[in-house]
């Protein structure tokens, strides 16, 4: 190897030199563990633990690995650690405040609203996500910013019943406590 790195040689030098990329995760200031490229998803569950998020398809199809960036709902599988760098991470760990679930956590459990669990943590980012943009959705509403996220065992009257439910209990509560940490919600 020539003294002087060049192409994805020098790149690595660059990265190596620069250290780890750092992010806002679940409102705390954390490093990966993991190389630039890798999938965020592989890095926030086998790098850093966080394992509510799931594997499902791996090619952006499913929504078991929502996660919100930038307070947007983004499919973690689909972005890499470098993505990340920089930005506001939640993931499905973060919606819990001082051991109180979040109120669409807490609509998921009353409605029973999952059967083997594996779409839920998507589910409930993507539906956390929906109520901050728009706090009142009608049924159809819900259904379609659900539509990308799947379920194979067949919940979704019982996921829909969970968002309306979380839609009531957020217009009664304070608007403190409800967003996820680090949401600035
Ligand atoms: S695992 Fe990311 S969309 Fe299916
Ligand atoms: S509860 Fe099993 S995939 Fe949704």
């Amino acid at each position: 190897m020539a003294n002087t790195p060049s192409g994805r040689d020098a790149r690595g030098f660059e990265d190596q030199m620069a250290g780890p990329i750092h992010a806002q995760i679940n409102g705390k200031s954390r490093a990966f563990a993991s190389e630039p490229e890798t999938s965020l998803l592989f890095a926030l569950r086998e790098g850093l633990g966080l394992t509510g998020t799931k594997y499902g398809c791996g090619e952006g199809q499913c929504g078991a690995c929502t996660i919100l960036l930038n307070g947007v709902p983004r499919r973690s599988c689909q972005l890499s650690v470098s993505d990340a760098a920089g930005k506001s991470i939640v993931t499905i760990e973060g919606f819990e405040h001082n051991g109180q679930l979040h109120p669409v956590q807490q609509a998921f459990l009353d409605q029973g609203a999952f059967q083997c669990a594996y779409c839920t943590s998507g589910m409930i980012v993507s539906s956390v996500a929906l109520l901050q943009k728009n706090p009142n959705p009608s049924t159809t509403e819900i259904v379609q910013a659900l539509q990308g996220n799947i379920c194979r065992c067949g919940t979704h009257p019982r996921i829909v019943a969970a968002v309306e439910q979380a839609a009531r209990a957020m217009h009664r509560s304070t608007p403190q406590g409800t967003g996820p940490k680090g949401s600035g919600q």
